[in-house]
């Protein structure tokens, strides 16, 4: 947490022990040798005594299996949640979540919502019969005019990517419980993570994350997964799971549950930084604008202080002189690696217009608010100075 906010009391869900413990012993050391780590493993299949059942839990590894079971019951306790189910990618996860719907169901969908997703929905899911509508995910207003009598889901992102709008979850949640068609309410959570946000505690009926980001932390896997707290929809998504079979491998679960032990010290150390690579391209001449939800000036500034435990590690920045400023800008940077993904402890910048929103046509690029000089920035774990040097420096070639 930043100076500014440390002390104030922060929202956790009533599991007895706070957050931060509850993350360092999310494995469970049930193995015989009661191994802190949770083992790697490495098995297909399962032996059975007799043709009756197999011997303990699991009898296949696409099905279940011991590495991936721990990271499921941790991250279900992380997002106050009481199932989860893990894939292969975030995108697995929100494809799960899409196989909710049915031939003839409407979406609604942010409009900054990750490329893929909106590509996932509107290119794939839209050759089921399924319709997106997309709005302005941060107007819960607009959300409520898009609805119609065959909206099933509501999938919001929040904060935005790479925009870093922050989408009022309780009124969303009203909105979408009002509906007739009682809809899913669908939330993204990769940006905050759940040390910074949980999204059931606010009404929401499914949350998706990119495990690959802030909960692995360390860039060295590609994980998603699914929490809920209804029995039905964990079911649901636990046949998906099991018949697509879009499932994490062992190793990659035990990375997962790695990054789950730190990922409130390395979320507090992101905060903390970005809040100061924000502060100080603020005003910079070199920029047009600064996104980022921790500051006063950020049209959500008050929902992201109410709903969120601290205001996130990216901050994206729209360069005034345009594409070419944004080259240079990230050529420049000697800290921050030019790379796209983002939440691991290594600074990355990256050109959603040219790198992580490539597909998006020049319409689209511009309904998402993403101008030609947005650059984003994953602002790591580094030493707070290396990072303000770094960036200042970069700022100031521009204006040279
Ligand atoms: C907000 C968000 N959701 C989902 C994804 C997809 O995750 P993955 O790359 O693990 O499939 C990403 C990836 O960048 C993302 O930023």
């Amino acid at each position: 947490m930043t100076d500014e906010r440390a002390g104030e009391e922060r929202p956790d869900s009533d599991r007895g022990r706070s957050f931060e413990t509850r993350e360092v012993h999310a494995s469970a050391r049930t193995d015989q040798y009661g191994a802190l780590a949770t083992p790697i493993y490495a098995n297909s299949t399962y032996e059975y005594d007799t043709m009756d059942g197999p011997r303990g839990d699991h009898r296949y590894s696409r099905i279940s299996g011991p590495t991936r079971g721990e990271l499921e019951a941790a991250f279900a306790d992380l997002e106050g949640a009481d199932h989860a189910a893990a894939f292969a990618s975030g995108m697995a996860a929100i494809d799960a979540v899409c196989s909710l719907l049915t031939g003839g169901d409407h979406v609604v969908v942010g409009e900054s919502v990750y490329a893929e997703t909106h590509e996932l929905l509107t290119r794939v899911y839209a050759r089921y019969g399924i319709e997106t509508t997309v709005v302005d995910s941060t107007d819960p207003a607009a959300i409520a005019d898009a609805m119609r009598e065959e909206t099933a889901m509501v999938f919001a992102e929040t904060p935005t990517n790479p925009t870093l709008r922050v989408v009022d979850l309780e009124a969303t949640a009203a909105v979408v419980d009002d509906h007739p068609g009682d809809p899913l309410l669908v939330v993204d959570n990769t940006f905050a993570s759940p040390y910074l946000q949980r999204p059931l505690e606010y009404g929401a009926d499914l949350v998706v994350e990119s495990l690959t980001k802030y909960v692995g932390g360390h860039s060295d896997l590609v994980a998603g997964a699914v929490a809920t707290r209804d029995p039905a929809l964990a079911e649901a998504i636990g046949y998906y799971q099991y018949l697509r079979g879009g499932t994490p491998g062992p190793f990659a679960c035990f990375l997962a549950l790695r990054g789950i032990k730190t990922l409130s010290a390395r979320m507090e150390r992101h905060c903390r930084n970005a809040t100061a690579v924000a502060a100080l391209c603020d005003g910079h001449d070199a920029v047009e604008r600064v996104y980022y939800p921790g500051l006063e000036s950020h049209p959500n500034h008050a929902v992201a202080r109410e709903q969120m435990a601290d205001f996130g590690g990216m901050v994206s920045v729209d360069l005034a002189g345009g594409r070419e400023a944004a080259a240079a800008f990230a050529a420049d940077l000697d800290v921050f690696v030019l790379a796209e993904s983002l939440g691991g402890v290594e600074s990355l910048a990256e050109h959603p217009a040219t790198m992580t929103h490539q597909d998006f046509s020049r319409e689209e690029l511009e309904r998402a608010g993403i101008p030609p000089g947005l650059v984003r920035l994953s602002v790591g774990t580094e030493a707070r100075d290396d990072l303000l040097r770094d960036v200042e420096a970069s700022l100031n070639g521009l204006t040279a």
